[in-house]
């Protein structure tokens, strides 16, 4: 399973991408603009630092300048993935994409029917939004049981099933179970990842035993 970090934070996409742990990142316009930085440079930063996809969200409506905002921000770098909504104009920009070979993340997925749409679009990934199915009382992992398992059906279905909106790290456990292709997760939800209170008591009494022998290894 990938992991991208759902973040324009970019202190903590390099502090984090140094774990080595990070496949690549999404962003979307509430993520720039909580960052205040300039949308073009920062896609341009985040590219550098991971190896992976770097998706970048058009923010036009209308399928002609989507596609010209689809193209210009695919020329920032070779990395980077276009994000189009999951709506018709943004399907066809992602068929037009993606026939010229630019990798097209569909986002704001709330169905399997949708999820459908996106694959039949030729898009590489698609972004169900867990979290916010939860938050209106829906099933969000449901979703992704569904996507998972109409795309398993078909061989020639290729796109990633990309599990977002992750709230916790249970739902990033979930989505492992359910065979997800990629979670992209908030900074703070990977460090939460790493946590359980048997860890850090078993360290300490590692530590604390070790210090007794008074040996050093280096
Ligand atoms: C995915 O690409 C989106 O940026 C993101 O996961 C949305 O998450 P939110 O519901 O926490 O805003």
């Amino acid at each position: 399973m990938k992991f991208f970090l759902d973040s324009a934070d970019i202190g903590e996409i390099r502090d984090l991408a140094a774990t080595g742990l990070v496949d690549g990142v999404t962003t979307n316009p509430s993520l720039i603009a909580k960052s205040g930085g300039t949308f073009i440079d920062m896609v341009k930063e985040i590219c550098a630092i991971v190896p992976g996809p770097v998706s970048a969200e058009v923010t036009a409506l209308d399928h002609e300048t989507m596609l010209a905002e689809g193209r210009k921000l695919a020329r920032i770098a070779d990395n980077v993935a276009v994000k189009v909504p999951l709506t018709p104009d943004g399907l066809k920009t992602c068929k037009a994409l993606s026939s010229e070979g630019v990798p097209v993340n569909v986002t704001l997925c709330f169905s399997p029917a949708q999820a459908i749409l996106a694959a039949k679009a030729g898009a590489s990934y698609i972004s169900p939004f867990v979290g916010r199915l939860d938050d209106i009382g829906a099933d969000g992992m449901a979703l992704i049981a569904d996507i998972v398992q109409i795309y398993s059906a078909y061989e020639t279905i290729t796109t990633e099933v990309l599990v977002a909106s992750i709230r916790h790290p249970m739902h990033v456990v979930e989505a492992a179970k359910m065979g997800a292709d990629v979670v992209t997760m908030p900074p703070a939800i990977l460090r939460q990842m790493f946590n359980h209170p048997l860890t850090e008591k078993g360290l300490a009494a590692f530590l604390a035993d070790w210090s007794k022998t008074g040996q050093s290894i280096l």
